[in-house]
């Protein structure tokens, strides 16, 4: 294609149109914590906005007076100059304010087995885990990995590290042992915090013995790795190694219960978390202090509406993710919020649990992935029916564009048609929520994140970095700097510029497409990798896979293109069914013919010709990650008839032999 006929082509088309909108109640918008004054006040002076922000919701040992340094873009120093603690900020100013017996958080073993740590207890248990990391030789400024299953000790060990200027590197307990050692080298850590084991799907799965494997020497190399802290959790047999390994509770029942926090400037490193790309080793994404913890705090007080006295808040993401990080830990824990955690999966003993729990802790906000919400429709809507959800006030949604008619199931069979439902788009590099929704001012969309939050400036913009019309597909960007923005990767400055701010000159570009509709607001249509060009089209497979979603018999589905002798490439979509219809395959003996008939037709009514899938295959399972992202670069692998390329960060292995033997089945 020739530069000017680029210059008149769309970058991403606009398919898809959504005419529901669902306006705050006048109840809730007259208690919300959001305003339409927040926006007006963040457009007037962003920066004023963002330091009367990091006031309010911070405490500081010595108060900042610089907001922004800018001048070594793309490396942001905010609140440069002031210094504070994390741990002292989640913990021990909510004792000290009076609040020492209110329930920090409510944890549920998937066993069963519950306990409850109000802010005093847990002042004392990061106070002794502090005392006992220092005495394993744990100095501000040294890296300590966490590899242990949601249990609190998981929360307690993070505000251990950041009470000591300690960063933590987390990684997730479904993570191998290879996994944990090049991270652990990434990092150079010193220190290990890990379990004996953790419950899933009804059994105690052991933990210790992947980092003993990730420990040894790897060709004759010793890791960096001094100590390993062990904590029980399952009681099964655990080797420990002499001089190496120390359980957990052993260590901080003789700790001192209290400890000074070392006040360490904003510009601190907080955490490391690594992601996984689809190319190249993980990136260790480096994330500070004082402007990390202001938009944690910021975005959950307005995102949710989050009111510390009454609600009961239930974020269901691990604590290896960033969701983990900024919504389990640092954001409810600095507004003094009270939380569930739950340790295990959604199905154990029954599909209703998580209901259970809702009705159990009397849950008021609830925050969960696309992913789970379709797997709850897969499993029917009269699960949750059995229990109580009347508690549940705000609903949120994060880590992939949520189809409209998941959106619409999730406000209707979990939020009773009362609760509003807040899309929040942001990535482990944004740090904290980045465009959402405001609940009590905003009018929803289902399936928009819709507007930036005030004091967040980003853009959809094309090929040459123009913004484009409302109407038109493009680029996320964004065009400010933000507080929780990542500092870098870890130990590797080049590959920061190269991966976020080399496609457009001095601009965030974070590798999504997105669409402004008509109203300006912004729609995300997934990974930009994943956009498809049909006959000259730039198609993304967000909005056709909303469109299959958007059909009675479908709970999930996910579409890749396939290379095509005639159109380049060809529309193939893997559809999981509804439990009903299902069965109703299954009846006929598994023939797909006409239930890929009635979807085939279907997407072309609801979004064009264009649109309709070549083929459509009816399968038991999607490949995801252990995150819950679709991984349809395999998919694609599939859809060419091509061997199935690398599937190592896959959550379930035997997904893709599911997939490829249900296509090879006779007719
Ligand atoms: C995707 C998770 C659409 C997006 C917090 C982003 C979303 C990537 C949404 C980051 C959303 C996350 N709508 N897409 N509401 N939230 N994503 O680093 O592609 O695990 O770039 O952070 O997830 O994933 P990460």
């Amino acid at each position: 294609m020739t530069n000017e006929a680029a210059a008149h082509e769309p970058s991403l088309e606009n398919l898809l149109h959504e005419n529901r909108s669902f306006p705050p109640s006048a109840e809730f918008a007259a208690q919300a914590n959001g305003t339409p004054d927040l926006y007006a006040d963040a457009r007037a002076d962003r920066l004023a906005f963002w330091s009367r922000q990091a006031t309010e919701l911070v405490s500081w040992r010595k108060p900042f007076t610089e907001v922004l340094d800018w001048s070594q873009a793309p490396v942001a120093r905010w609140f440069a100059d002031g210094t504070l603690n994390a741990c002292w900020n989640a913990v021990d100013r909510h004792v000290v304010a009076g609040h020492g017996d209110r329930v920090a958080i409510h944890f549920e073993g998937e066993p069963g087995d519950t306990r409850t740590l109000t802010y005093a207890d847990l002042q004392r248990e990061v106070s002794r885990a502090a005392n006992a990391l220092a005495a394993l030789g744990v100095h501000t400024g040294d890296r300590v990995v966490i590899y242990l299953p949601m249990i609190p000790e998981a929360v307690i060990a993070m505000l251990a590290c950041a009470r000591l200027g300690a960063p933590h590197s987390l990684v997730f307990g479904g993570f191998s042992a290879d996994a944990l050692r090049s991270r652990i080298d990434d990092a150079g850590a010193r220190l290990v915090i890990t379990a004996d084991g953790g419950y899933r799907r009804g059994a105690a799965t052991a933990l210790k013995p992947a980092v003993d494997d990730a420990l040894a020497p790897r060709d004759g190399v010793e890791s960096t790795v001094e100590h390993v802290l062990v904590v029980r959790r399952t009681g099964q047999e655990t080797a420990m190694a002499e001089h190496r390994d120390v359980w957990w509770h052993e260590a901080t029942e003789v700790a001192d219960v209290q400890h000074e926090p070392v006040w360490v400037e904003a510009e601190h490193p907080l955490f490391i978390l690594y992601t996984s790309g689809t190319t190249g080793k993980p990136k260790g994404i480096l994330h500070t202090t004082g402007g990390y913890l202001t938009q944690a705090a910021y975005t959950h007080r307005y995102v949710f509406d989050l009111k510390p006295e009454t609600d009961v808040y239930w974020c269901t993401a691990d604590v290896g993710w960033v969701t983990g990080h900024t919504y389990v830990t640092y954001g409810p824990l600095v507004n003094g919020a009270t939380q569930v955690m739950y340790e295990g999966t959604p199905d154990t003993p029954h599909q209703g649990r998580w209901w259970e729990i809702v009705e159990k802790y009397k849950v008021s906000i609830l925050y969960t992935a696309p992913t789970a919400i379709r797997t709850c429709m897969k499993w029917g809507s009269e699960v949750p029916a059995k229990f109580d959800l009347s508690s549940l006030r705000v609903l949120g949604s994060v880590g992939e564009p949520i189809n409209p008619e998941a959106w619409m199931w999730y406000r209707r069979v979990i939020g009773g048609d009362r609760c509003p439902v807040v899309d929040t788009w942001w990535q482990t590099e944004t740090g904290a929520i980045m465009i959402s929704p405001l609940p009590g001012v905003t009018h929803a969309k289902p399936g928009s994140a819709q507007v930036p939050l005030p004091g967040i400036v980003a853009d959809v913009i094309d090929d040459e970095g123009k913004p484009v019309p409302d109407g038109g597909g493009g680029y996320l960007v964004l065009t400010e700097p933000w507080p929780a923005m990542l500092r870098g990767i870890w130990g590797d400055l080049e590959r920061f510029k190269d991966t976020y701010w080399s496609r457009f000159p001095d601009i965030y570009f974070a590798g999504d497409g997105a669409k402004k509709d008509e109203d300006g607001d912004v729609w995300l249509l997934g990974r930009v990798d994943d956009v498809m060009n049909v006959s000259g089209h730039r198609l993304s497979t967000t909005e056709i896979e909303s469109a299959l979603v958007s059909h009675d018999a479908v709970a999930e589905a996910a579409v890749v293109g396939a290379l095509d002798e005639t159109t380049g490439q060809a529309v193939v979509a893997f559809v999981i069914l509804r439990g009903e219809a299902a069965a109703a395959l299954e009846a006929t003996g598994g023939d797909q013919d006409a239930i890929v008939a009635q979807l085939r037709d279907h997407v072309g009514k609801q979004i064009g010709p264009i649109a309709k899938p070549k083929r459509i295959l009816v399968v038991p399972e999607l490949p995801k990650t252990r995150s819950g992202k679709i991984m349809r670069r395999l998919l694609r692998d599939v859809a060419e008839n091509r061997a199935v390329g690398d599937a190592t960060t896959l959550a379930d292995a035997s997904v893709m032999a599911l997939i490829s033997t249900g296509l090879n089945k006779p007719k």
